[in-house]
């Protein structure tokens, strides 16, 4: 039998509701029929409580810092796999044979062109243009191209149009950089591996020979790994909410990246740099900007700190952070950044403030200082991350078309505005 749980409202008869539990053992109470039994909505600003669906590509357990994909531990995954095979587990629920892997490989050469026509489109922004909105902009421009994207239909393409997209936004994404640095754009290379290929296209140039280190391929598919999926975040909520009105992959991708964007979520990444660089400008005082991060009255925040979903540590930020001091020594690079972040983190760790809120490092906090080091300009850091993110939307656009569950995402509210009240005509409203 399974388990109910019962609810009594006023002046009604209790309610059983029935109760789900997930293979970790979560529990959550459904009450997708509460309103129909009761005329009850459920209330729950920014979804604290709430569940929007059943997953299985992605665990995590803030309160012991537990984050796997497919079932295996990131630890695991960032010690022993890459980036691209990462992205077939999320996508296809289980690890590549050679074979496989080598198919999606090619599969991801064979489309990183992007139509020659597209090339146009970056001269339309202006050299001032956050690359995120290059990025968002080009990828739903992408379903112009392909008219099988549309809709339902790119459901049944949705291998070609994954390969296609996490091919193309590698492309995308340097073009928009050496557009906003004046360079001509360098095309890809089919013998390049995924990372290599992209660090050839942002930092190569015509007039002279460019070797990808093989260090930083290393650690961009550390970081891209690291990034690959985290359940039911904003930008993934975003994709599933875009894509349950039956918008294409490339629509719903695109408006995924935006809410990426945002500086409390994936923008975070370079608004901590910008923060480091800050304090270091004013002398290294870190107690100064502590207790501005706690005062109510102000707007800062320590960026990089802090996560809905951890409460313990963020398994992310602890791999990263031994990788920043691993990537830095061997690419010879001292960042008086790293050691004001290792301070700052110190610091924050030990104040009341912060373990009572238990406010944390996250992904965001060391990774900026990694993509310093390895030549990424701080304005593309949010784009790393979009790469990284990729497969884990698309993983979640998937699952979401295959779940019979799936209905249009549509909230409801409780409305708190004026009652019902008599139009007034013009010459006799006075201003409120
Ligand atoms: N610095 C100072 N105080 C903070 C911080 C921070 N970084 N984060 C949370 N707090 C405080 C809040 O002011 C609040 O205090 P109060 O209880 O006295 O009002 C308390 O901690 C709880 O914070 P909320 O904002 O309610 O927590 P929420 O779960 O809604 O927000 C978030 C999580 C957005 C990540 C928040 O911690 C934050 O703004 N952090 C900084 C931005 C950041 O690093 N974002 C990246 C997150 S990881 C990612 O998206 C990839």
């Amino acid at each position: 039998m399974s388990d109910t749980a019962t609810l009594q409202l006023p002046g009604q008869e209790p309610v059983e509701l029935p109760v789900i539990t997930g293979s970790e053992g979560e529990k959550a109470i459904d009450v997708s029929k509460l309103r129909a039994k009761t005329g009850y909505i459920t209330l729950d600003p920014g979804y604290v409580n709430t569940g929007s669906c059943s997953s299985s590509v992605t665990f995590l357990d803030g309160e012991k810092g537990i984050l796997r994909y497919r079932g295996y531990p990131i630890e695991q995954l960032a010690e022993n796999s890459s980036f691209v095979e990462v992205a077939y587990l999320l996508l296809h629920g289980a690890l590549p044979t050679t074979q496989q892997l080598d198919d999606f490989n090619d599969h991801l050469s064979k489309h990183s062109l992007i139509h020659e026509d597209m090339k146009h489109f970056f001269e339309g922004f202006s050299t001032t243009a956050h690359p995120m909105v290059i990025l968002s902009s080009m990828v739903s421009s992408l379903s112009a191209y392909y008219s099988e994207a549309s809709g339902a239909a790119s459901v049944d393409q949705l291998e070609v149009n994954t390969a296609r997209l996490m091919a193309k936004i590698r492309t995308i994404a340097a073009f928009s950089y050496k557009k906003s640095i004046g360079q001509p754009f360098i095309y890809p290379q089919d013998k390049l591996a995924y990372c290599a290929n992209f660090l050839n296209m942002m930092f190569a140039v015509p007039a002279e020979p460019y070797e990808v280190d093989p260090e930083i391929t290393k650690a961009l598919d550390l970081l891209l790994i690291l990034h690959a999926d985290h359940e039911q975040n904003c930008s993934a909520s975003t994709v599933r909410v875009v894509g349950s009105s039956m918008a294409n992959v490339y629509a719903s991708v695109a408006s995924g990246i935006l809410a990426l964007w945002g500086p409390l979520h994936g923008g975070a990444n370079q608004q901590v740099l910008r923060m480091l660089e800050r304090i270091h400008a004013d002398g290294d005082d870190l107690d100064k900007y502590v207790r501005l991060a706690k005062d109510p009255d102000s707007d800062f925040r320590l960026m990089g700190f802090g996560h809905r979903v951890y409460k313990n540590f963020d398994p992310r930020a602890t791999i990263i952070k031994s990788a920043c001091d691993r990537v830095l020594n061997l690419l010879g690079v001292d960042d008086p950044l790293l050691d004001l972040a290792r301070r700052l983190e110190e610091v924050a760790l030990s104040d009341e403030y912060f373990v009572e809120r238990k406010l944390y490092p996250n992904v965001d906090f060391y990774s900026g200082i990694i993509y310093r080091a390895i030549g990424i300009p701080e304005n593309m850091f949010t784009v790393m991350f979009a790469l990284g993110r990729l497969p884990g939307w698309i993983a979640q656009w998937k699952e979401m078309h295959q779940d019979p569950k799936t209905k249009i995402a549509r909230p409801r509210q409780i409305y708190n505005g004026e009652t019902a009240r008599d139009y007034v005509p013009i010459e006799k409203r006075v201003a409120g």
